[in-house]
């Protein structure tokens, strides 16, 4: 068989798996383009809504060539191994569990028959793949639910199908998918205590004799550590940590392990067909926003209005291409929206995305102002009084995308338009420009004189005339 350390865990940048399972099974919808849903026992699923058909001997027999099939193809297509799902409702683990599987044949009744199926799947995967390539399984360690398979239930099923000698680990997990909150066991939120059922885990792992996974909530590295150096799990997943940031393993590797985005558990990222992530706009967008930021050709100086997790994603982007970004915040601290949505102690994770945000910016050289509102008037005070700031900015980014935030977008504007009428002016020449607004008139005034008197001006406006609307 092949070397799960090796394959799963090894060094090189190849190591893939994929997770066979079957998309028809009971929880499939019936809207969702697949075969019509097939379960042990027609039992309805109330996350999915399906009324499954009762698996007849000849769906059987198809089936599980099929998993053969679909493992063969993974190995085919140069992966170095599979995980077979059987947990959180997949056809398989509904064979196991008294919930889903009522029958009376043999597939049915006594643990021996409800394991029959998982075991012909497995050993037709065997089969197709041979002994060299990674297979393992996907296992409940207690299903959590009335009437469900119980943490005695599952160490036996485990051991079980680890006994066949043709698994090279277990992966286990906590819960079932049977409703939305059952699900949530499984994937738990922000709030659900980190590394909450590393216990069942370690159950397994006892009883069984080969390595054993675990995932859920194991959002950051010190919860990792714990779990191997407790001896809970072999390796854990940490699959929405990946999500909220790609690159927790280089970074661990480059000694950067403080600047890992941390999951803040929001689980957006399972709420919707597309992986997005709530504190990572790049999850799902990779095509349009890279997750690694490459350098701008010319650095330019950049404005950030508001403090917000947009604001602050603006600045950490733009310093990260090189830019030199002063970020404006009205209030006395960074975080906008976010403050309040932290507030409760459920939510109180959240907080963790303007901490990561506000330590990246720091780290990227941000200049930060709180107590500074970027409207008209503190514009203009800006302006006449900092013009080290006014004028050295070039570009606003408006972390909101809102074109009220203003003062500052006239503001550029227009230090363009005079920036230009004044280098082209020879030294005394007087010159003029059209304003657009009596706003822009009111800043051109204050611009010119900050421009003439920082030197970066040959000339100088003499007069700024309000161009008729
Ligand atoms: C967007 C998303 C998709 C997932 N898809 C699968 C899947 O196809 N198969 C599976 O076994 N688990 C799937 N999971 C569950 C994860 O494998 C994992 O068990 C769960 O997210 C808890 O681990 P975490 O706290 O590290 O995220 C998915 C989770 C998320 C967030
Ligand atoms: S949306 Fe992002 S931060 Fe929230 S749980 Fe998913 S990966 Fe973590």
């Amino acid at each position: 068989m092949g070397d799960v350390r090796a394959t799963v865990g090894g060094k090189g940048p190849e190591r893939q798996a994929v997770t066979p399972t079957w998309a028809a099974a009971r929880s499939a919808t019936s809207t969702s383009g697949c075969p019509p849903a097939l379960g042990p026992s027609p039992v309805r699923e109330r996350a999915h809504r399906s009324f499954p058909k009762e698996i007849e001997h000849f769906d059987i027999d198809r089936i599980v060539k099929a998993y053969g099939a679909a493992a063969r193809r993974a190995r085919e297509g140069g992966l170095d191994g599979i995980e077979i799902a059987a947990m959180a409702g997949h056809l398989i683990d509904q064979f196991w569990s008294p919930r889903t599987n009522h029958r009376t044949d043999e597939f049915g009744g006594t643990l021996e028959n409800r394991l029959r199926f998982g075991h012909m799947v497995l050993e037709e995967v065997r089969k197709e793949v041979g002994d060299d390539f990674v297979v393992g399984m996907r296992v409940p360690g207690d299903e959590g639910a009335a009437g469900g398979l119980t943490p005695a239930d599952c160490v036996g099923i485990a051991t079980a199908m680890a006994r066949t000698g043709k698994l090279d680990f277990l992966s286990v997990i906590y819960g079932s998918g049977n409703t939305d909150r059952e699900l949530a066991d499984v994937i738990p939120v922000y709030g659900r205590p980190l590394g909450a059922h590393l216990p069942v885990a370690a159950a397994i792992r006892k009883e069984v004799g080969i390595p054993v996974f675990h995932a859920a909530r194991i959002a950051d590295l010190p919860t990792a550590r714990h779990a191997i150096d407790g001896g809970y799990a072999d390796m854990v997943g940490m699959t929405r940590a990946h999500i909220a940031d790609p690159h927790i393993v280089a970074k661990l590797l480059a000694g950067q392990e403080e600047r890992i985005r941390p999951c803040v558990g929001a689980t957006y990222c399972a709420s919707r067909v597309e992986t997005f992530c709530l504190h990572n706009p790049a999850t799902g967008r990779e095509a349009v926003i890279p997750q690694l930021v490459s350098p701008a050709p010319t650095t330019k100086r950049v404005v950030v209005v508001g403090g917000g997790p947009a604001g602050l994603e603006a600045a950490r982007v733009c310093a990260a291409r090189g830019h030199h970004v002063a970020l404006l915040e009205a209030a006395d601290r960074l975080g906008g929206q976010m403050i309040p949505a932290a507030r409760t102690p459920r939510h109180a994770e959240k907080a963790g995305i303007i901490h990561w945000l506000a330590q990246e910016t720091k780290h990227l050289g941000v200049t930060v102002r709180l107590n500074c509102l970027a409207e008209l008037l503190s514009a203009l005070a800006v302006v006449q009084f900092q013009d080290d700031l006014a004028l050295q900015h070039e570009a606003v980014v408006d972390g909101r995308r809102r074109v009220h935030t203003v003062g500052l977008q006239w503001l550029v504007s227009l230090t363009d338009r005079l920036r230009d009428t004044l280098a082209t002016a020879s030294p005394g020449e007087r010159g003029s420009t059209t304003c657009h607004s009596a706003v822009e008139q009111v800043l051109g005034h204050a611009l010119a004189a900050c421009a003439v008197h920082a030197g970066q001006a040959r000339g100088h406006i003499q007069s700024l005339r309000l161009k008729a609307q």
